[in-house]
């Protein structure tokens, strides 16, 4: 009679869920993986985040698209949390030194400088989620069978809730790729795809537990773009639905705070204000890619404000869809990121930012925004406003950390933001002579829309608003505010 084994012998008290729920006696009386091989792996883990944060922060600004510019916000936020709690996890696991700067294998920094320099969007798409989510997601999915659950808990709650996001990542990867042109980039597409399943070979995959066979020992690494180093483009581009991105030819602030106009149309104009924010994702990301030796919280802190702001033009572009106005016939300009990326350094841009911010938190800033988006009768738009306003604060909270402390005094810091806004004032005549645009005032059509779907006639008052940014010193401080 052969005597039971220990494990098949056991049972759970009064059928209870053993080990706290986090699997059974048997799955945790398996050895796991060491903690020296869960710090090797979790700082592969932890570098291929972090540099799909840098890729996607990076190719924010020039991405003509809106939907891929909103999804790169998303996305490198992402990135950042992932990186964020991977950071934590492994300093609590016997480091230092905890070396989380070093490059884990030369070949897997190739693998992600030639996505980050991939000439097309087609290309940084397809090197983004194709191959590098699809890979990193695969390796922690090897990690989570590999390791013990009870041991190694904590590793395996920060990446089952990777693998949650990079899944997310996955699916609006491969439904855009099928949206994407691809004939533009045929050759290019073939090349980028050799060249980066050699660099995840030699690296042995992204956690480095794959053999690397004598024949594939390289002394050179194979890169097509990486050959020459990438390069930040700090232009901002839009797709053609942005059709007249110079136009300054509505003073939204003017509007806003004018005692005689009703707070419904009121609750058109903020929408425009929400909508025209996606300036700012195309401005903080030079920020963020053209400030580095930070520590990692500024990166992080800094890109979740961007992500909010892409988040505020998102509310706006649904709030007008929910009013039944063709948002596109709304001129959005990038005069605000356009100058500030191109004639202002990366210290001045955050500055102007930090100014900004700060002036949107008295009585007739955020609050008043929310109070009126409350008067106006529509529910949608007092939520929008609500959570912008909740955003905003923070945002101040994240300039106070990470902005104001380079000055020593709040005062410093505030007459540097001042004196860099008023680097890049008032262009409205020049972009005129250049022919760029005519200022064409797109509101009376668009609150005519917006009547018209609600049922109502148009006020003649409100409908002859024409106030432009033309010369005022004070509007334009609050051109770009959000
Ligand atoms: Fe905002
Ligand atoms: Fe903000």
């Amino acid at each position: 009679m052969s005597t039971p084994k220990p494990l098949e012998n056991y049972t759970s008290y009064r059928g209870l869920p053993p080990l706290a729920g986090l699997c059974t006696v048997e799955e945790a009386a398996k050895p796991g993986l060491s903690v020296e091989e869960c710090v090797r792996r979790l700082k592969r883990f932890h570098y291929a985040f972090k540099r799909l944060h840098q890729i996607l922060t990076a190719r924010i600004t020039a991405e003509p698209i809106y939907e891929l510019k909103t999804a790169f916000s998303h996305h490198a936020y992402l990135c950042a949390e992932h990186t964020t709690a991977l950071r934590r996890r492994i300093c609590e696991m016997r480091e230092p030194p905890l070396g989380l700067e070093d490059v884990p294998h030369p070949a897997l920094e190739a693998f992600f400088d030639e996505i980050l320099a991939a000439p097309t969007t087609g290309e940084l798409v397809w090197g983004v989620y194709t191959f590098a989510v699809v890979s990193l997601d695969q390796a922690i999915r090897d990690y989570l069978q590999a390791t013990n659950p009870l041991t190694d808990a904590p590793s395996r709650r920060i990446l089952r809730f990777a693998c949650l996001e990079l899944d997310d990542m996955l699916q609006w990867g491969n439904q855009s790729s099928a949206r994407l042109d691809y004939s533009e980039f045929q050759s290019g597409w073939t090349m980028l795809s050799y060249v980066l399943q050699d660099l995840l070979a030699l690296a042995g995959q992204v956690d480095g537990t794959h053999a690397v066979s004598p024949d594939q020992q390289q002394n050179v690494l194979p890169r097509c773009y990486s050959n020459t180093p990438y390069q930040y483009d700090p232009i901002p581009k839009r797709d053609e639905r942005f059709s007249d991105p110079w136009n300054q030819g509505v003073n939204a602030e003017s509007f806003l705070y004018s005692e005689s106009f009703p707070p419904r149309a009121k609750a058109l104009m903020m929408l425009y204000k929400r909508l025209r924010e996606i300036d700012v994702p195309e401005m903080m990301a030079s920020i963020i890619t053209q400030t580095p030796g930070k520590p990692w919280g500024y990166y992080r802190d800094m890109t979740r404000q961007l992500w909010d702001e892409a988040r505020h033009a998102m509310m706006g572009e649904v709030g007008f869809v929910a009013l039944g106005v063709d948002w596109t016939q709304v001129k959005i300009t990038h005069n605000w990121s356009y100058r500030l990326n191109t004639e202002c350094t990366p210290m001045e841009r955050h500055g102007v930012l930090y100014f900004i911010e700060q002036g949107l938190m008295p009585k007739t800033g955020k609050r008043y925004e929310f109070e009126t988006g409350q008067k106006s009768g529509l529910p949608l738009i007092a939520t929008i406003q609500d959570f912008d306003w909740a955003d905003e604060v923070l945002h101040s909270q994240i300039g106070r950390l990470w902005y104001i402390p380079e000055f020593g005094t709040l005062q410093k810091a505030l007459e540097y933001g001042d004196t860099a806004w008023s680097k890049v004032l008032s262009n409205w005549a020049t972009v005129k002579a250049q022919g760029l645009t005519n200022h064409d005032n797109w509101w009376p059509a668009v609150y005519t829309q917006a009547c018209a779907a609600e049922g109502i006639p148009p006020d003649p008052a409100v409908l002859e608003f024409a106030e432009t940014y033309e010369g005022k010193r004070a509007d334009l401080q609050r051109v770009a505010a959000e």
